[in-house]
């Protein structure tokens, strides 16, 4: 049986004081094809932490969403831009992904990133009010006619641009999958998976949620009323646990619910302030956005078409959408780009102290000037008083369990030996190992190209004998697997060893130790082969 639960910003909708500028958040709309129950609400929170989520077990959707960053991102990497080239002014400050890799899950070089972690073209943007946004994205591209990709049926006519974009990512060869993944690839890895494997420290909900059923296909059987592991169905629990995450208790909504307490003086005055410089024009209270997409020129349009990339009218050239100020002081980064990093920033480009491009630019933002009085007024109300402190703190229901991304790290170790162009092999053992792991897989890279890899991977540490090698490679008790490399050269060379983990718990807290050997002629020692680093790997 499916219960319906009430989404708390409906009950503040009583008491609205709009002549003060706003008065509480309206209810968070629902479409009538995904009511909003309890039960697709903690799957869908279970699906947005799983790492294994991705082709590589290494993104979940809360790796780039992190509630107490307001959703957005406390990782930096650099995108290379519209030029292509690393280190000029228009690259964006954006959300790290995944390792490229093709069609045979295999990693697979690409420009500008070649065999490192691909880094998205813009910012995560604060996540805790597109429950209340027609479309998703700076750009709105996912829209509300939610067709859900799988069959390719129109699932939601209207109102499902959360359910849009929840399907983008997990098919998106950057942030979370590999060339060409299917809808039925990732059914099959979630019904074999144990929810949140690599997770720890498991919120409430999601323990209990998981103490009744510990599967996908019973998760998906309460939620859903048939164990199917769907994309409509992944859309829907995704879009319903962000429908849930309503930061509603600011400072700012108390005040406005009638407590005098709530905001200091200047807290009040900065609000005063934000108002009498037309900010709330486009960030218009309570939601802190009107949902319009506008040019303030952060950089030149043909950089970034926005919007017009969208609807290709001319008109929308560089425009974005506006952001939400709500729980803004949280934000490690501000602007589709990244570009500034601290709110003093944002308000000496709102006072032109930081130069833009004036081509179709906003006329609010060019006719702005702020005293510096009033700036540090602002900047109190915007540091604080829009901050939920649940989200800050990361209480519920902005709880979330710690992602193995966050523990620690495979330890790599070993120099290795340098081969053709004295270039060592690099080991690429980023991957976590967790039992039953379909996805797992070890690589190498700056190896001699189109030759003999071979990869050791042994249950023992390193040889206390003094050896070379910094694996205990003792036949049989090690396993030895060989590929050809890709590539052409010295150092162009790379190949990836699928190792998919039995699904034996047996296994679990065993750690794996491996390194890779690289047939190369002229490797240094006279052996004919170069040796990368090696890696140890514990298992989940
Ligand atoms: C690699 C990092 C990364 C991962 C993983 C990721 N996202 Fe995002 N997310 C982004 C970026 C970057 C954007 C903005 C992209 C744009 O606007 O062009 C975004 C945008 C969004 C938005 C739009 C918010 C708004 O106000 O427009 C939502 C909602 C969202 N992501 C949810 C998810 C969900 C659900 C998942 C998992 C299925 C996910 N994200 C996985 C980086 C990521
Ligand atoms: C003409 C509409 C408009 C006005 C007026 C406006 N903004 Fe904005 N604001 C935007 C848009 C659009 C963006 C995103 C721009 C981008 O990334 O290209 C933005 C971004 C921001 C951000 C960054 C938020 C984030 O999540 O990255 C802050 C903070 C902000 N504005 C504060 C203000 C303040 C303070 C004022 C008044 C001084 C103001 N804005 C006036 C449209 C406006």
């Amino acid at each position: 049986m499916r219960v319906p639960i009430t989404i708390q910003a409906s009950l503040f909708l009583v008491g609205t004081i709009a002549a003060q500028g706003g008065g509480a958040l309206p209810p968070v709309p629902a479409p009538p094809q995904n009511p909003v129950t309890a039960e697709k609400a903690v799957l869908g929170k279970i699906l947005f932490w799983d790492e294994q989520l991705s082709s590589d077990d290494t993104m979940a959707c809360g790796t780039c969403h992190l509630p107490e960053a307001n959703g957005a991102d406390p990782r930096f990497g650099t995108h290379p831009g519209f030029d292509g080239l690393f280190g000029t002014i228009d690259d964006p400050l954006a959300s790290p992904g995944i390792v490229h890799l093709d069609a045979n899950r295999h990693y697979d070089p690409v420009a500008a990133f070649g065999l490192d972690v691909q880094v998205t073209g813009r910012t995560a943007p604060a996540a805790f009010t597109s429950q209340w946004s027609p479309e998703q994205f700076w750009d709105g591209r996912a829209t509300s006619r939610f067709v859900e990709p799988e069959f390719g049926t129109l699932s939601i006519p209207n109102g499902g641009s959360l359910e849009s974009q929840a399907v983008g990512p997990i098919m998106s060869t950057v942030e979370m999958g590999h060339d060409g993944r299917t809808w039925a690839e990732v059914a099959q890895k979630l019904a074999a998976a144990r929810p949140l494997a690599l997770a720890t420290q498991l919120p409430a909900d999601v323990q209990a949620a998981l103490a009744q059923d510990p599967t996908y296909p019973a998760l998906f059987l309460r939620a859903f009323g048939s164990a199917l592991i769907t994309a409509e169905r992944i859309g829907f629990a995704l879009a319903t646990y962000e429908r849930t995450l309503v930061a509603d208790r600011t400072p700012w909504d108390r005040h406005h619910q009638g407590d005098p307490t709530a905001m200091t003086m200047s807290q009040r005055q900065g609000f005063q302030r934000f108002r009498q410089h037309q900010c709330d024009a486009c960030h218009t209270p309570p939601l802190f956005t009107d949902h319009t997409y506008r040019v303030l020129g952060l950089r030149p349009w043909v950089e970034d078409p926005g919007r017009m990339a969208v609807t290709q009218n001319f008109a929308d050239r560089g425009a974005f959408k506006v952001p939400s100020l709500r729980n803004t002081g949280l934000k490690p980064s501000y602007m589709h780009n990244g570009s500034m990093t601290n709110l003093v920033q944002v308000l000496d480009f709102y006072d032109h102290q930081i130069p833009s491009f004036p081509d179709n630019q906003d006329p609010l933002y060019a006719a702005m000037s702020i005293p510096a009085a009033d700036k540090t007024l602002m900047l109190d109300f915007l540091q604080n008083a829009l901050t939920d402190p649940r989200v800050a703190a990361g209480l519920p229901p902005f709880d979330r369990p710690r992602l193995r991304s966050e523990q620690q790290p495979n330890v790599v170790y070993g120099a290795g030996s340098a081969g053709s162009g004295s270039v060592t092999p690099l080991l690429m053992a980023h991957q976590p190992a967790v039992v039953g792991g379909v996805d797992f897989r070890i690589g190498v890279r700056d190896a001699l190209g189109a030759t003999t890899a071979v990869l050791a991977v042994s249950p023992l540490p390193a040889s206390p004998t003094g050896l070379p090698l910094p694996i205990h490679v003792d036949l049989p008790a090690s396993m030895l697997f060989t590929s050809t490399t890709a590539g052409v050269g010295p150092a162009a060379g790379y190949a990836t060893f699928p190792l998919p983990i039995p699904n034996d718990t047996r296994l679990q807290g065993a750690v794996i130790y491996t390194q890779s050997f690289v047939l190369d002629p002229a490797a240094v020692g006279g052996w004919g082969i170069a040796a990368s680093d090696a890696a140890s790997i514990p298992v989940f």
